[in-house]
């Protein structure tokens, strides 16, 4: 079934390619300039965002094996995911049920851990295992002093957990079905070649470049090429969006070749060449898929909203379907992660930043989306939206968006 929307969509790449076309928004749109830079804005997308929808914690191979954790701040919310006994990820609140110390820093392989305040210990699942001096402490019900848990799925080799814990939203419903999509990379028996962190402007500044091929021979001009298309067709499932370059042409795997996908049956078509472009996972995650250091990868970057307005900051996953195995592989992947972080912070998140101080001076009310940026117009409906909905409302939207897409897919 997601195959077959698969295919469509690429049906619909060939098509748009071959007429020298590409979908196009109704409209040309604006954004007002203070949804980029005001403080109480910014609050409201952390807390109705942030603190309330699935974000994407970690993707399956960063925590490989039971007992793999990694703590982190997720809007000022400290984050302790683990990988438990039985093999599923757990998001916890990472906070000491004593007196609220995080019980973990940083990231590894532990099956419990002490907190380094008093000495209280907790398992990987949570459960409280023992009370520093208990006898001095009093009697307490160690069952009632598990770590608060958050509501934790994990699908096509990604972990999404919801810093709420009484969250009514769904998870799955939340994701429209997406997953089934994303399932075709096979995420979940890849490999985490690499991490690091970079600095970035205000979230939104950052995440519309994650939905804008329009800049790229532009921007991109002297690392991709000022012969770069600039064109992307939307796939959209609720708020996330694939979007993906209108062409009959993929990049063969593991070489420069182009392949024609025209001249081939399409039972043949390989799946990566039905992968291509940018996935992204609203509201802050980019998947992109590349060859480069032997073999197949992907650039999953990871967004959180920084300290202020103006900051952020972006994780970048580069996971690679086989680890490599030799030194020739190994450097070449180093290479194509090193040439992707670059484009990223020096071309993108410079640009965002200088782009989000103009804005900041206050003297533009709006910024502009044009027709063939349906992506961006799409985003910033959907943040609003999402904003303005009480957590009733939250649930009822993505339980419709569900049943018309099962209403689309009986057609
Ligand atoms: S705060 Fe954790 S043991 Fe006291
Ligand atoms: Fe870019």
């Amino acid at each position: 079934m997601s195959r077959q929307k698969l295919l469509e969509m690429t049906r619909s790449l060939i098509e748009h390619g071959a007429a020298d076309t590409m979908e196009l928004a109704d409209d040309v749109v604006s954004v007002p300039v203070s949804d980029y830079t005001d403080e109480a804005r910014y609050e409201l997308e952390k807390e109705k965002i942030f603190k309330r929808l699935p974000l994407m914690v970690a993707p399956s191979c960063e925590l490989p094996e039971p007992g793999c954790y990694k703590a982190m701040d997720i809007a000022g919310i400290p984050v302790l995911v683990t990988r438990q006994k039985d093999g599923t990820a757990q998001a916890f609140l990472n906070s000491c049920t004593h007196r609220g110390n995080p019980v973990a820093q940083g990231s590894g392989k532990a099956t419990r851990f002490t907190c380094g305040y008093h000495g209280w210990t907790f398992k990987n699942d949570g459960d409280l295992l023992a009370i520093a001096s208990p006898k001095d402490f009093g009697t307490v019900d160690k069952a009632l002093f598990c770590l608060k848990k958050f509501p934790t799925l994990e699908r096509a080799g990604l972990i999404w957990a919801t810093l709420d814990p009484d969250s009514q939203l769904d998870i799955e419903s939340y994701l429209c079905g997406y997953d089934s999509l994303l399932e075709h990379f096979g995420f979940d028996d890849w490999h985490l070649f690499d991490q690091r962190t970079i600095s970035g402007p205000n979230w939104k500044t950052a995440y519309d470049g994650y939905l804008d091929f329009y800049h790229l021979p532009v921007l991109h001009k002297d690392t991709f090429g000022a012969d770069f298309f600039n064109r992307a067709n939307f796939f959209a499932w609720g708020p996330h969006q694939r979007l993906s370059a209108p062409s009959k042409f993929v990049q063969k795997t593991g070489s420069d070749e182009q392949l024609d996908l025209t001249g081939m049956d399409e039972k043949d078509w390989p799946i990566d060449a039905l992968l291509q472009g940018v996935w992204t996972i609203f509201p802050h995650i980019s998947i992109a898929s590349f060859y480069g250091g032997g073999g197949r990868g992907a650039l999953i970057s990871q967004l959180f909203p920084g300290k202020t307005v103006s900051e952020s900051f972006t994780t970048q996953f580069y996971v690679m379907e086989h680890e490599p195995t030799d030194d020739a592989v190994r450097k070449g992947a180093d290479e194509q992660f090193a040439f992707l972080e670059t484009v990223v912070a020096e071309e993108d998140y410079e640009t965002g930043k200088r782009q989000h101080k103009a804005l900041q001076s206050g003297l533009m009310d709006k910024v502009w989306f044009g027709r063939n940026e349906g992506g961006g117009q799409i985003f910033h409906q959907w943040v609003d939206r999402l904003i303005k909905a009480d957590d009733a409302e939250l649930a009822e939207i993505f339980a419709s968006q569900n049943q018309d897409d099962q209403l689309e897919a009986a057609e």
